[in-house]
């Protein structure tokens, strides 16, 4: 007896579970898959039609694919082709996807969005971003920090940057650059100091929306965002506009702000957001002569990531000259990189890059078209 060759439909189906990590649909929905052959014999032949020809996701297809169809039976071998939407199917695919455009907006340069967060307030997410932005700097990447702290924005002094930004012949605000060359951009250099500024929900969307539109970031490698503890508006806001970005959790060594931290990580996977990793803050304290001190326990970071599943990609210790340089506006990387602080963040860095292979550019939804209906001001920008 001749064994059965699958149909189409079969096909089809198993394709269904070939899922576009960058986009997060099934290709099949995406309408990605350009063509099926199934010859007498079982080979099947599957054509996928990528956004671009340089896809670095090639071979998760590949991969996919081939093996989705080969768990058919009757399939005597499977062939796997590409080939490149037309700007029409591009359009199609950007219309399926409730986005105005693909890589073209303001963001259409920056490789890789990665939001800073915890669970709680305090336990160094703003440290950990000003230094992590300065040393993927130092490192050769370039590199942003986008303050999304409205209430309690600090990236500015940290970094030492002041200021009101300027405005391109584009009609672009510019980023602050700061020294070793981070550009940065916070609410901070639009409001008066220390002005209590009582932010409703459009507003602060509002705002949020400007600092990745309507600035000009310009190409980087890496923009870090600081989010403010919690897991409130701002988050929100980000995760829908930046369904591309990935979050980096930082927590401390104590097992409660672990606890704390995995709602973090809660809203993450509820936004569909990945977690690139945890990073251990204020993880230990070593003296002059070596003497090591769990101040706030231990092995919090770590319990954090078995539990979410995501690499420790940094323990970064308590040391005083990391807050003593924050708050005079030079980040330790820059000032002592030899210090064990600044060796912990350059791992994590490193970590980092390792962690964020795929130099795509990040797909952008703004948020008007989704319907989310702002209102709100305008950021007041001085020209
Ligand atoms: N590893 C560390 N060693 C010493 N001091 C640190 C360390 N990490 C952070 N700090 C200090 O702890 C304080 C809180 O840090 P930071 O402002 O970065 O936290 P945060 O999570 O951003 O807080 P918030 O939730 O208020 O935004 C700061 O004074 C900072 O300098
Ligand atoms: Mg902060």
């Amino acid at each position: 007896m001749m064994s059965m060759t699958p149909t189409r439909e079969q096909v089809i189906e198993q394709l269904r579970g070939v899922i576009d990590p960058e986009l997060r649909r099934s290709i099949v929905e995406l309408d990605m898959v350009r063509s099926i052959e199934i010859a007498d014999d079982g080979a099947v032949a599957v054509v996928v039609s990528l956004t671009t020809p340089g896809c670095p996701i090639r071979s998760h297809f590949q991969q996919a694919v081939t093996q989705r169809v080969s768990d058919l039976p009757g399939v005597r071998g499977v062939s796997v082709d590409f080939d490149v939407l037309s700007a029409d199917e591009k359009a199609g695919l950007q219309q399926k996807l409730g986005r105005n455009r693909l890589p073209e907006g303001a963001l259409a340069q920056v490789k890789n969005v990665i939001c800073v967060a915890s669970g709680k307030g305090g336990v160094g997410k703003s440290t950990v971003t000003a230094n992590l932005a300065a040393a993927l700097s130092l490192e050769g990447h370039t590199s942003g920090a986008l303050d999304a702290d409205v209430w309690g924005y600090s990236i500015p002094r940290m970094l030492g940057v002041s200021g009101k930004p300027r405005v391109s012949e584009q009609r672009k605000i510019l980023p602050i650059e700061a020294a070793g060359g981070v550009r940065v951009m916070s609410i901070g250099f639009f409001v008066e100091e220390d002005a209590a500024v009582v932010w409703r929900g459009p507003m602060l969307h509002k705002a949020i929306q400007q600092f990745l539109e309507d600035v000009d970031w310009g190409a980087l490698d890496y923009l870090l965002i600081d989010l403010p503890p919690g897991t409130g508006d701002v988050s929100m806001t980000l995760a829908q506009l930046l369904p591309q970005a990935k979050m980096l959790l930082v927590t401390t060594p104590q097992p409660a702000a672990q606890s704390v931290a995995r709602r973090a990580a809660e809203m993450a996977g509820k936004f569909d957001l990945e977690i690139l990793g945890v990073v251990e803050n204020m993880s230990g304290f070593t003296t002059p002569d070596g003497g090591r001190y769990t101040i706030f326990g231990e092995g919090g970071g770590q319990a954090l990531a078995d539990d979410i599943d995501v690499p420790l990609l940094g323990k970064v210790p308590l040391q005083e000259e990391l807050r003593a340089c924050a708050d005079e506006g030079v980040p330790l990387v820059a000032e002592d990189p030899d210090a064990p602080a600044s060796q912990a963040l350059f791992h994590l860095a490193r970590g980092l890059v390792a962690a964020t292979p795929q130099a795509l550019p990040v797909v952008q939804a703004p948020a008007v078209a989704a319907g989310i209906g702002m209102g709100g001001k305008e950021l007041p920008v001085i020209q």
